[in-house]
């Protein structure tokens, strides 16, 4: 498939980590360091608490805020959520949905990705699809049809373009905080069969302009052989984003894939 030019994004998901004054003095720093940086989205998914104060300590920058999680419904008796007019409200651009913690740990299925991927969109937010192999399931030759479920159920009725909102994180689930990453080639396989996966679904142009990321244990020393593959278009990194100065680094690596 021809490759276009898309706009690098770097998106730094802290999990569960930072107090307010702790994403206060990341951000701080963060500014600072990426301050001159052009051509890549930044953008930072803090914990709930955290948004208010992190969105007030990036206005006016280079950096996007990002959630980690969104509920499916606007409003109503649905104690411990969150919803996308919230979301919206307290300056979030991005919203991660159906990372593999959330698949793992919290019951999430390509179905209630699906639903909280349309609440999104309706509410102008850009969701950060994840997807992603367990190594049981990449070992047994199944990551194309895990893969195939994860992204065709997590898009189901989207038009294309609520599609060209969206993001992609490919994150394999045996890479993600384990410091072993997908080899290049490994993701750049992955990437094209997603890319593929869009082409059948919705149209080659629709999917030659989607930003697919890569996550799972990117850090400045890996991020350039993964960024100089032709069909990875960002990273998503969870430990390395917890750090202004190696978070920073991976952001200006991305630059030159420009
Ligand atoms: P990691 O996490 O960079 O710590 O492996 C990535 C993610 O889960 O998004």
């Amino acid at each position: 498939m021809e490759r276009t030019m898309r706009t690098p994004i770097i998106a730094g998901n802290w999990k569960l980590n930072k107090t307010i004054s702790e994403a206060v003095a990341l951000t701080t720093a963060l500014r600072a360091s990426v301050a001159d940086v052009n051509g890549v989205e930044i953008i930072v998914a803090p914990p709930f608490t955290a948004l208010a104060a992190v969105s007030d300590a990036i206005a006016g920058s280079n950096i996007c805020l990002s959630a980690q999680d969104v509920y499916s419904e606007d409003s109503g008796a649905f104690t411990g959520e969150v919803s996308a007019p919230m979301l919206k409200d307290v300056g979030c651009d991005y919203v991660i949905i159906g990372h593999s913690e959330r698949r793992q740990y919290f019951g999430e299925t390509n179905e209630s990705v699906n639903q909280k991927v349309k609440a999104a969109l309706a509410h102008d937010l850009k969701p950060i699809i994840c997807v992603g192999e367990l190594l049981e399931e990449r070992e047994t030759g199944r990551t194309e049809a895990v893969i195939e479920d994860h992204v065709t159920g997590g898009i189901v009725g989207l038009s294309a373009a609520e599609l060209l909102s969206c993001v992609i994180a490919y994150e394999p689930v045996w890479a993600i905080g384990t410091g072993k990453t997908a080899t290049p080639d490994q993701a750049q396989e992955v990437h094209n069969f997603i890319r593929g996966l869009l082409a059948k679904s919705h149209s080659v142009e629709t999917a030659s302009q989607l930003c697919i990321q890569y996550g799972g244990s990117v850090k400045p020393e890996n991020t350039a052989e993964l960024m100089a593959q032709p069909d990875v278009d960002g990273a998503l990194v969870g430990g390395a984003s917890l750090e202004a100065e190696s978070f920073a680094q991976i952001v200006k690596m991305a630059v030159s894939r420009q």
